[in-house]
């Protein structure tokens, strides 16, 4: 696409995405992460700079292609995640969380590989810690920033993802479906529903995840977009 072409609707905003799933230590070998192919993300992040924002993305996968004029940060953890926001936060407009961070990390992680033989028992015990709830706590320091965030559920689609919203003081929460027909995680495709505390109630249908970003960005951006 041409850049030039296109509405300058956040012309002089400050984007920031975070992408991917978290990836937690256990050892120098081993990790628990979460499913996230880091391709939602990357596509609002490139659909944010299309309608001319300043973007940075916050990525825990360095093997996708970052577009030249979007600035990728990189980190693994939750914690580091959180860390690198918080050097943006008071100057950046908005934030879109589309990374799956992990719910928990390791306590004690090890820094030698453990050996397998160390466990008597056939058994290996790991002690988590629950992570810090990123989006919640920006929810609850934001001043004018606009807070987007993902919840991908398997039931219950619309409830589960407006109590988030509610909890977690968010502007916009994207829900999706992923007991669904396959899409979601892997698929290059998204059907997302869109939510906004200012009670937007809108569903987009299948598409590319460009495209479902594109839209997403319109339905934000839209002064009197529709609600039902
Ligand atoms: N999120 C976050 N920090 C966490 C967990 C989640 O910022 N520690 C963000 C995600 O990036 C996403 C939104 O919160 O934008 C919802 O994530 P989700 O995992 O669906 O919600 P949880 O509150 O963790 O609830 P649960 O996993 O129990 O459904
Ligand atoms: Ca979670």
């Amino acid at each position: 696409y041409m850049r030039h072409n296109s509405p300058q609707w956040l012309e002089g905003q400050k984007v920031v995405v975070t992408a991917g799933g978290t990836v937690e230590r256990i050892d120098p070998v081993r990790y628990i992460s979460n499913d996230s192919s880091g391709q939602m993300g990357y596509a609002m992040a490139r659909a944010a700079s299309f309608y001319g924002a300043d973007v940075t993305l916050i990525s825990t996968k360095r093997d996708l292609k970052v577009p030249h004029n979007i600035t990728a940060v990189y980190v693994d953890s939750a914690v580091e995640m959180q860390q690198k926001l918080n050097k943006y936060f008071s100057d950046t407009n908005y934030v879109v969380m589309a990374a799956a961070v992990s719910d928990y990390r390791v306590l004690n992680r090890s820094d030698q590989k453990i050996k397998k033989e160390a466990g008597s028992d056939n058994s290996l015990q790991l002690d988590l810690a629950v992570n810090p709830d990123i989006l919640a706590t920006l929810g609850k320091e934001k001043k004018n920033q606009v807070l987007i965030g993902f919840a991908a559920e398997t039931e219950n689609l619309s409830e589960y993802a407006s109590g988030k919203l509610r909890k977690k003081n968010a502007n916009w929460i994207i829900a999706n479906d992923v007991s669904n027909k396959g899409i979601g995680f892997n698929s290059t495709h998204n059907e997302v529903l869109v939510i906004g505390a200012d009670g937007t109630y809108e569903e987009i249908s299948m598409r590319s995840k460009l495209n479902v970003s594109l839209k997403i960005w319109r339905i934000i951006l839209d002064p009197n977009h529709t609600t039902n």
